[in-house]
């Protein structure tokens, strides 16, 4: 079985698109099988990775509602040993559609556990909610990474995002476990970064990666060309970051495993 890991903040804009598409990438360049479940409707990650509306078989909406199978949606992308489940739009709708369904909250973990087996990763980008959509990621996970924008008010929501995952683990997921927080579109130049730096470590201590994603033009400007950061520009410092950023969840993953 794969090592199934859910990128979530109920924020947007924090960096889960960019954080899943990257990780995804180093790890693949590892030589690891991996598979990206694009879960928000608005498909950035499908549309990051150059999948483009046509090139989308079925969805993740579909294979969350028990429609299609994993390998009937999986769509195999430039980078050798990624694929990616793209999603639709269509998953905006999804939570209503979910609430009749009995086991509503194992849709995804179902889908995965039939469909999934071959791949060594799943990475899963959630939407910006604690919908019922990202509760099956969080229901599926074995692991939790929470992007952090390095910004004002950068911890607000993350309470309840910490008791959310509390939550699942006492009502279907005993064995998630937060891997960690990774300090997103950080400023060296400004000091609110590292402020909030101090703080996100003072209040996650070791969960937090040592490293920070710094805000790099690089990154942002990689998605409009289809490409993950690190194929657009491997030198830029924010693909350096996001490779140092998969060592340190690999490292993590084998210290998980090893409990
Ligand atoms: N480190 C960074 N430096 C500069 N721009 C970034 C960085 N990380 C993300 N971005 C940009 O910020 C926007 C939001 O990032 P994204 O990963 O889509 O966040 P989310 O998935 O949480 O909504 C995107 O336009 C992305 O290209
Ligand atoms: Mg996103």
């Amino acid at each position: 079985m794969p090592r199934i890991i859910a990128v979530a903040n109920r924020k947007g804009g924090v960096g889960k698109t960019t954080t899943t598409v990257n990780i995804a990438t180093a790890m693949a360049a590892t030589g690891k099988k991996v598979l990206v479940v694009d879960l928000d409707p608005q498909g950035n990650a499908s549309t990051s990775m150059g999948i483009n509306k046509r090139g989308r078989m079925a969805s993740s909406y579909e294979v969350l509602l028990g429609e299609k199978s994993v390998a009937e949606a999986v769509v195999w992308t430039e980078v050798p040993n990624f694929s990616i489940i793209p999603s639709s739009p269509d998953l905006a709708g999804a939570e209503v559609e979910l609430i009749d369904i009995e086991s509503r909250e194992f849709m995804l973990k179902k889908a995965l556990l039939a469909g999934a087996i071959n791949y060594d990763y799943v990475l899963i980008d959630c939407p910006p909610s604690l919908s019922l959509v990202t509760i099956n990621a969080l229901v599926a996970a074995n692991a939790v990474i929470v992007p952090l924008q390095c910004e004002f008010l950068a911890l607000e929501g993350i309470t309840d995002l910490i008791r959310n995952i509390n939550q699942i683990k006492k009502r279907f997921n005993p064995t998630l476990e937060l891997q960690g927080v990774v300090l997103t579109m950080y400023d060296k130049r400004n000091n609110l970064s590292q402020m909030v730096e101090d703080d996100v470590r003072n209040y996650f201590g070791k969960k937090v990666y040592q490293t920070v994603i710094p805000r790099n033009v690089r990154i942002s400007e990689a998605p409009s060309h289809g490409k993950p950061v690190l194929l657009y520009d491997f030198k830029c410092p924010g693909s350096q970051a996001y490779i140092s950023l998969t060592g340190e969840v690999l490292k993590r993953e084998r210290e998980l495993l090893a409990c």
